[in-house]
C-alpha cells in the first residue's frame, strides 16, 4: 500500500502523524509528509484511519 499527500490542501492539522507515526511525519511548513515508500503492513489500519480522518481528505491511497 502507498500513500500521498496533497501539499496544497494539507491544513496541518496533524492528525495523520498521530494516528500513524510510522507513516507520516510533519515538515518545517507543518505540512505532512509521508516518510516510507510502502506502508508497513502492521500499519496498514492506522494509515486508513489516517485518511478517513483527515480533515482536509487530503491524504490518497495511490497503490493498495
Ligand atoms: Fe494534513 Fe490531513 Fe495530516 S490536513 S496534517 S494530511 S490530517
Amino acid at each position: 500500500m502507498k500513500v500521498k499527500v496533497d501539499r496544497e490542501l494539507c491544513s496541518g492539522d496533524a492528525i495523520c502523524s498521530e494516528l500513524c507515526p510510522e507513516v507520516f511525519e510533519m515538515d518545517d511548513e507543518n505540512i505532512a509528509i509521508v516518510i516510507v515508500d510502502e506502508v508497513p503492513e502492521d500499519a496498514e489500519e492506522a494509515c486508513r484511519e489516517a485518511v478517513e480522518s483527515c480533515p482536509e481528505s487530503c491524504i490518497e491511497i495511490t497503490e493498495e
